[in-house]
């Protein structure tokens, strides 16, 4: 079905493989939005899978590359910040693309570069569904945090905040958003370094986007790979 949402051309499927492979495959305007009410092959960061099953909020959006290279990870931070803004002060973002309520995990962004464009892809638990054994007690839905907005709502919620972001391309007020919702800040977190398991403290967000952490006395900074949040107690 053909429509148009904030000034995008929108296209909604039934069931799509992944929305933002339907954006790859298909030479279609930069700015058009492809919705699915459900994915058979959603794909999370890392080639990690993404679960999405009716009930959920699935859409793509192809952007221009008018940033550098360097500042991609700003459009990750922009989306994340639109998505809290329309789920309200109770969501959180564990960097570096996830949104969580309650300690658990709601929505997922996946920011993607092609040669002429780049590809942001969102998905959000919105109503209470039940989700798959691997993830039932890491993941949650808006409708079990008892936030009940309908998934069109979140969808025309989330352009008219991330559109302006976007549009502005201001990375200091990305990241100083960003930093006002990191879950992760002041908390022991584990990482994976050298096939190593190791942990640290995680102390801010740094100025280009990675993760400023604390380990007996000396700080560096991660830049990519899975962190998880140990205990909040220094
Ligand atoms: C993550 O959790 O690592 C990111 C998940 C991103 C999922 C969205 S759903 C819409 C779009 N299509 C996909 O296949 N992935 C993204």
């Amino acid at each position: 079905m053909k429509g148009k949402l904030c000034g995008h051309d929108l296209l909604t499927y039934d069931l799509l493989p992944s929305t933002s492979d339907y954006l790859k495959e298909n030479d279609l305007p930069i700015g058009t939005v492809v919705r699915a009410h459900a994915q058979s092959a959603g794909r999370g960061r890392r080639g990690n899978g993404f679960s999405s099953l009716e009930g959920g909020l699935y859409f793509s959006v192809s952007l221009p590359r008018s940033m550098p290279d360097s500042q991609m990870w700003a459009v990750t931070f922009m989306a994340a910040n639109a998505l809290c803004d329309v789920i309200g002060e109770r969501a959180l973002i564990k960097w570096v693309n996830d949104v969580y309520i309650d300690g658990r995990k709601v929505a997922g962004i996946l920011t993607e570069v092609r040669p002429d464009r780049l590809i942001l892809g969102v998905g959000i638990n919105v109503k209470k569904v039940d989700l798959p054994p691997e993830i039932k007690e890491t993941a949650t839905s808006l409708e079990e945090c008892g936030i009940n907005k309908t998934a069109d709502a979140v969808l025309e919620g989330f352009f008219e905040h991330f559109d302006r972001y976007f549009d502005i391309r201001d990375v200091g007020d990305a990241l100083e958003r960003y930093r006002t919702r990191s879950l992760l800040t002041g908390k022991e977190i584990t990482y994976t370094e050298n096939g190593e398991r190791k942990s640290a403290w995680a102390t801010g967000i740094a100025d280009n986007g990675n993760l400023i952490c604390e380990k007996d006395g000396a700080t560096f900074t991660l830049s990519s790979g899975e962190v998880f949040e140990v205990r909040s107690n220094k």
